[in-house]
Order: C-alpha cells, then structure tokens, then sequence
C-alpha cells in the first residue's frame, strides 16, 4: 500500500478542487459508464486523469484479476472459515454452474425447482395450510443477511408483487418487533420460513420460538407447524429438531455467505411476493453485472471503478465516511443493507493472512432516502470540519404518475451532489450580501464544497436494476477487500457481543456467577434492570 501514501503526499501538493477538475471540458462524459443498465457518473470524484490512471495501474499490478477469476471458479477465498464464495453462481446459467460444481450442481438445480414449485403451489393455492386454507400471508423470521436483503428487495420491488400475499419480515428481538407483527396476521393463514444458516443465531431462534408458541396456542396442534413452517439453513438437523417437516427445509451452502445469500433460497419470501418470472429477472440482472465486473476492462469496470475510487477517497485523501443517499423511497432499506455487506466484510484490521494492518478499511457507512437527509444530516455535509464521501442513487424514470414530484426528486438529488461539490465561498457570500444589512451572516454561509461524489442512476426500480445494483456494491465491496488484502467473508468480530451478551443474561437471572466477567457498568445496568423489572 506504499503507491498508495505515495498518492497522498503527490494529491495534496495538486491542491487542486474538484470544480477546476471540470476545466476538461470531456470530464463529464469520460468520467462516466453504463453497464448492465446501471449508469455510473464519477466525474464529481476528486480525482485527475493522472491519478486515476496510476490507481488503476496500482490494481492492475496487484493480484486482483487472479483473485476475481479465484471466487467466481470456487477457490477457497474465505481461508479463516476455509470456504469457496460462490454466491455468484446462484444467478449464473446452468451451465455455468456445472461448469465449477459439476455433479453438485443438482443440488441447486432441485432447492431452486423446490423453491419455484412452492411459490407455485402457495400462490394457486394448493399449498393449504394445517386448516385448509389458502395462505394470505407471509412470516419470514431472520436477521442479518437473513434479512437485509429481503428488505432491499421487497420494499423496492413492491410494484411487482403478483399475488395478494403479504409478506413480512421479522428481525429483532425485541418484542415490539413480534407484536408489531403479530397483531396482522391469522395464525391459520400464515406461512412461517425460518431464516438462519447456523440455526443458532439468538434472535432468530427465540423469535421463531415466540411465533411457534403464539401459533400453537391457536391452532392447538404441533401437525400445524409441520404444515405452515418452512426453514431455510445449512443446518438441517437443528431446523428438524426445531421442528420443521424435514421436507419443508430448504439448503444454504457452506460457500454461500449469510450477506450475500438472497440468491439462494433465502431469497423464497421475495419469490412469493414479486412472483417466480420477476425472481429469475432479479437474478438475471445480478448475472449481467457479473459478467460485466469479469469480463471488462479495469478502466471500464464499474465495480472495480467504484471499488478505486472509495479506496482513493479512504486512503489517499483519508475520508473515513461514506454516505449513501438513494433519492427513491423505494430504495430507502439500501443504507442499511449495505451497511452489513460493505461495513461486515471489510470492517477488520488483519489482512487474510493474519497480519495486522496500518492502512484504513471499510468506510463508515451511514445514509438514508433522499430528500429527507436534506432535512437531517446535509447540513454536516455542507458545513462541517468533515469532508464525507457520497454515493447518490436514483431512478431516472419514476414509478408513479407523479411527474412533477420526480423532478423535484431528481432535483434535489443532481442539486446536492453540485452543491456539495461547488460549495458558496466567502467572497461569493459577501458579493451576494453586499446590499443587505446580512452582511455580518457571510462566514456562516459560507458552504466548504470539494466533497465528492458518485451518482448512479438506474433506468427504473425493476427486478432486473435492483439485481444488478446489489451485485454493483456485492462486487465494488470484494475488490476492495482483494486491494485491502482482506478476508471479506468471515466476521469474526461478531463473536464476543455474542458472548457477553449470554453472560449478561444469565446475570439478568440473577445468576451471580458471572458478575466477575462484566463491567461494574455493566452490572449497575443490569441491577437497574432488576430494579425496574421488580416495580
Ligand atoms: O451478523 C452476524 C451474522 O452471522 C451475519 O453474518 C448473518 O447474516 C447473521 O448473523 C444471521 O446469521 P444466520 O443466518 O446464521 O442466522
């Protein structure tokens, strides 16, 4: 990562801003790229021609090709867990598949059939619950990767829904979360699907006990969680000990990580919701992306271009942000979710091979859907100490009859990332208050700029867009991964909240003998709990 503080020092004595970059007048147009029906504007970036030619140098010198043609061939990348990461090859074509699997390909092929003959037999009805009835709704527990992306997906793509079913996802642990859920559904018109590729996750198990309870209370006999659960793991036995029909249970793969599982049959619920024709475009979308990050040149390649680009922004001008702002409601899960895939692959500080390193990692992810940031946080972006990078997400053709609130959506959007850019100087402030009594106000009008930005538009919020901007941020995320010499997928990091928090629990039972291992903190909290619970 030398090249990289070598960068640094030659950026900083550019001294140049982002708005003199525009001084070229082709900037605009060769600073941006399509691909699979994705366009990329990156010309807002605070980057030279030059620089950008010696980043892309720097990665076409690092072993980055070999590790992209690794993962998609089913190397074992993930070397701490020793596991391939070949969650690419539930959207590739068939033959594709056997190509790296071969006969465990049948596998795949018969969980995509089951999950394809399901949202059949439960959207025509011939899926009857324990009583005889149609399901009118869906209860998919999970939290995580077991959840994310289906709440990406589901909210975005809510204009494909092709049946009456309602689907809703339950995550946290907290009871409001159940209630809140609960409280629509007819337990003899509900399909359950359990979410977990461990089978152990806290929150999910306990969820999906609560649920298992509510329904038996109601409907009185263990034949109806055989009947209206299904289970989507790699752990079947602990799914069949839970008490899932063993033919309701559907597989999750070792080299599937839980972040990046909505290929596979995780992925059920949004089937049932947008249908078996808008789940294969959802994929086929995801494939074009896919091919498009293997097959194009380094400098034409979105993925690796948005990869270069956070990687110039995090470690050549050390911005440790990085906001996303999608300007589509319909988008408004997608900060969140990346926050799992970029900020739980990328967020360590050992390199694969166990060394630790000095350079900076994964951004700290935050956003949520525009306008409404411009109503919240904008004003740190435009006035703050804190230059924070920004990816702006739209659909450039809206999804209603709304014409004039689009505009005014895409306004804002194309507004922002000028503003943020271009900032107000002093001087424009005073030339602006030269007649007005306001004038003692220009310091505090004064907008840095110099922030930059990506927007990536999209045609439309489809099954086929939303796939290939999943897999856009999938791919941007295991370069820099390759690049920061990480592991991208494992989290070991997750581990001792995990722990503490059943230590803290069972200190919550008034068990005394863990109150050595937390925090006198610690255990005033949990003694405020005590107090509060006996009141
Ligand atoms: O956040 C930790 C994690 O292991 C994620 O990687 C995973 O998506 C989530 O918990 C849920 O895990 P599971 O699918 O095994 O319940």
């Amino acid at each position: 990562m030398d090249s990289l503080e070598q960068m640094s020092k030659e950026q900083q004595q550019r001294n140049q801003s982002i708005v003199e970059l525009f001084d070229d007048s082709a900037r605009a147009d060769d600073f941006s790229i399509k691909a699979a029906g994705v366009l990329l504007d990156y010309s807002k970036q605070n980057i030279n021609r030059g620089e950008l030619k010696g980043l892309l140098n720097w990665a076409k010198k690092s072993n980055l090709t070999t590790k992209i043609s690794g993962m998609f061939s089913g190397d074992k990348i993930n070397n701490t867990e020793q596991r391939s990461v070949l969650h690419t090859i539930l959207r590739a074509p068939i033959s594709v598949q056997k190509e790296v699997l071969g006969d465990s390909t049948i596998e795949i092929e018969n969980t995509a059939q089951k999950v394809s003959s399901i949202v059949d037999n439960v959207c025509q009805g011939k899926y009857k619950s324990y009583v005889g009835k149609s399901f009118t709704d869906v209860l998919a527990i999970g939290i995580g990767g077991s959840y994310y992306g289906l709440k990406v997906a589901l909210s975005a793509l809510s204009r494909y829904n092709s049946s009456s079913l309602k689907v809703h996802l339950l995550a946290n642990v907290d009871g409001d979360a159940i209630e809140n859920k609960l409280e629509k559904l007819d337990a003899e018109t509900t399909l359950v699907i359990v979410i977990s590729k461990t089978f152990t996750t806290q929150e999910t198990l306990l969820n999906a006990q609560v649920v298992k309870e509510w329904m038996l209370q109601r409907l009185k006999s263990p034949k109806a969680i055989y009947q209206q659960w299904l289970a989507v793991s790699s752990n079947i036995e602990k799914a069949k000990k839970f008490g899932i029909n063993p033919n309701n249970i559907l597989p999750m793969w070792d080299w599937v990580g839980g972040r990046f599982s909505i290929w596979s049959a995780v992925g059920l619920p949004l089937a049932l919701a947008i249908g078996n024709d808008n789940f294969r475009l959802f994929k086929e979308g995801a494939y074009q992306m896919d091919l498009h990050f293997q097959h194009a040149d380094f400098d034409e390649n979105m993925p690796i271009l948005l990869a270069l680009l956070g990687i110039w922004n995090r470690n050549v001008l050390n911005y440790p942000g990085l906001a996303i702002l999608p300007y589509a409601h319909s988008l408004r899960a997608f900060p969140a979710y990346l926050q799992q895939i970029d900020m739980e692959s990328n967020g360590k500080s050992v390199s694969s091979g166990g060394q630790k390193i000095s350079w900076a990692t994964a951004p700290i992810i935050f956003g949520q859907e525009g306008t409404n940031g411009q109503h919240a946080f904008m004003q740190l972006m435009h006035q703050s100490t804190d230059i924070i990078p920004t990816d702006f997400i739209v659909s450039l053709q809206g999804a209603t009859s709304y014409k004039e609130n689009h505009e005014v959506l895409l306004a804002n959007c194309f507004a922002q990332s000028e503003a943020l850019m271009t900032g107000k100087s002093v001087m424009e402030v005073v030339t602006e208050l030269a007649s007005s009594d306001d004038i003692a106000l220009a310091p505090h009008k004064e907008m840095k700029g110099n922030t930059p930005s990506n927007t990536i538009a999209l045609e439309s919020v489809s099954p086929s867009s939303i796939g290939a901007l999943f897999v856009l941020y999938e791919h941007k995320v295991f370069v820099q991964g390759a690049l920061w010499q990480l592991n991208s997928f494992d989290q070991w990091g997750v581990e001792l909240g995990k722990k503490l928090s059943s230590q803290v629990l069972s200190l919550m039972d008034n068990n005394q003998s863990d109150k050595d291992k937390v925090s006198a903190s610690t255990l005033n909290l949990v003694n405020a709990y005590l107090e509060s619970s006996k009141q």
